[in-house]
């Protein structure tokens, strides 16, 4: 992958984390931080600068971030590398809506360079609620914070990026304002997952699959991120959201891309995202009969997952009683390319739905019905599994003979599971994206064009949502979502797998 040369030879760098007493940075970011440091990632120097309103020292802070990692980390926590993590973090108290404070952290800031040696180098990561990263981005950019001198900085933007085009597109324009867009990240966690990271590898390594890979040979291919839990706490950023806003516009459109794309001409990040931004392009219009018919909202009612009962979303805290939010979606897309024409894509995703998976399967054309068909010689149809979560590997089907009848045929699975095969767990997300947000490479993050892109494609469906009246809760807790979620499928004489 590309690394951008632009001042990256000095790796150096502070990482200044706005929402630093926040959930993301305890359960996700200090995780991961760690998790580098054990692996030894980190850069010789480095610092990790934590900003939060509340009033309490660095130490007390260390404590907290401790725990978060004790309860979050992939690894366990070992004495000797928690001790290395320990001196790098440091606790700021600021009110970041407070404009006139962010000269004082710069103070703070160059003060801490010298002792750390991180030669002005920033990363300022937003891990704040999104009204909050125009205010952000305003105040380091008046305090000068925002101004490299022989050092470089990266703005870390965590989605949503934007609430719909407009707003996105208004969100960026003032951002680039400050920052060039090579410094802006914008995070798509997904992305930093290991197996979205070897669908490119799958494909363009692998000669038996890239040789199948188009419309000739492929019936379709369904991307699903279904989970089981509900909205949580977080039911006042989903009602402003829904499974649209959430799961759809990105993390499901940057999957697809990666699916759907054409051979870039090399690795270099920007070659890749072109290739991935033209998929999105490619998605065919979204009309209003188009959706009546290939689209499917749903929201869950209450119901019982692992055998415990759970509230319908209605009835979650900061949810109201009539709301119209949806948690589920299922589409039929086509990406309308030579490569791609006739191939359905059927995509879904869900809250406290029946499983909690994340999976593309590639279902590869059956032969004609001529050979071995008759009778009790039902062929199952060759897939292929990429399992991106929990269980992290490839499945492959296919037929043989089954050995003890002396006539069945039988569909064989070969399964490879890189969970704890090599080297333990494989890393989070995080880690990977801190790591190649220090490193300077992109690649796994957005560009601006994509998020354009997939705006441009999510509105339609949006806006269409948005006139509908629908009748919620439709879907029982700890199934997987309303009936004419299959029934979209098995219309067109195919079903969900769930292998
Ligand atoms: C986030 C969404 O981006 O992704 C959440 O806001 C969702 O609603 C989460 O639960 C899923 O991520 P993961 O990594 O747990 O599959």
């Amino acid at each position: 992958m590309a690394i951008d040369k632009n001042k990256q030879n000095d790796l150096s760098a502070m990482i200044v984390i706005f929402g630093g007493t926040g959930d993301l940075t305890h359960r996700k970011l200090m995780p991961a931080l760690y998790n580098l440091v054990h692996d030894q990632l980190l850069p010789k120097h480095f610092a990790i600068v934590s900003i939060g309103r509340r009033e309490q020292t660095t130490e007390h802070y260390r404590k907290e971030v401790f725990e978060s990692i004790s309860a979050h980390s992939r690894n366990k926590i070992d004495e000797k590398y928690w001790a290395k993590l320990r001196e790098l973090i440091y606790y700021f108290k600021f009110d970041f809506t407070d404009q006139a404070g962010y000269s004082k952290l710069k103070d703070f800031l160059d003060e801490l360079d010298k002792k750390t040696h991180t030669n002005g180098n920033r990363v300022y990561y937003l891990a704040v609620a999104p009204e909050y990263f125009e205010t952000i981005a305003q105040g380091l950019h008046i305090s000068a914070l925002a101004k490299t001198d022989g050092s470089w900085n990266k703005l870390i933007i965590e989605k949503p990026f934007g609430k719909d085009l407009k707003t996105a597109r208004k969100l960026n324009q003032k951002l680039i304002e400050i920052f060039d867009e090579k410094s802006i990240y914008r995070i798509d966690h997904y992305l930093g997952k290991e197996m979205i990271q070897n669908i490119m590898v799958l494909r363009f390594c692998n000669s038996v699959f890239e040789s199948l890979w188009s419309n000739k040979f492929i019936d379709n291919i369904q991307i699903s991120l279904n989970e089981k839990h509900g909205v949580g706490t977080r039911g006042g950023y989903y009602e402003n959201s829904g499974a649209m806003r959430d799961m759809i516009q990105n993390h499901i459109i940057q999957i697809l891309s990666l699916v759907a794309m054409e051979p870039p001409v090399n690795l270099e990040t920007e070659s890749i995202r072109t290739e991935k931004l033209k998929v999105i392009q490619a998605i065919d219009e979204f009309t209003p009969e188009y959706l009546r018919e290939n689209v499917v909202f749903g929201q869950y009612g209450k119901g019982i997952i692992d055998g415990m009962p759970v509230l319908g979303y209605r009835e979650e805290e900061k949810v109201p009683p009539h709301t119209s939010t949806e948690t589920f979606v299922a589409l039929k897309l086509y990406v309308n390319n030579l490569r791609w024409a006739g191939t359905p894509f059927y995509i879904r995703t869900g809250k406290r739905l029946g499983s909690n998976s994340a999976e593309i399967v590639i279902q590869f054309k059956s032969l004609p019905k001529v050979l071995y068909f008759k009778d009790e010689h039902i062929q199952d149809p060759n897939l292929l599994v990429i399992r991106i979560q929990p269980n992290v590997g490839v499945f492959f089907q296919f037929n043989t003979k089954d050995f003890t009848s002396h006539h069945d045929i039988v569909p064989m699975k070969m399964e490879i599971s890189h969970t704890n095969q090599f080297l333990g767990n494989t890393p989070e997300a995080y880690e990977r994206l801190i790591f190649d947000i220090l490193r300077g490479d992109a690649t796994l993050f957005s560009r601006w064009d994509e998020v354009e892109a997939a705006w441009t494609v999510a509105d339609k469906i949006i806006a269409y949502r948005e006139q509908k009246r629908f009748h919620f809760p439709n879907y029982e807790a700890g199934t997987m979502g309303p009936v004419k979620a299959f029934q979209l499928l098995a219309r067109d004489g195919r079903e969900w797998w769930n292998i």
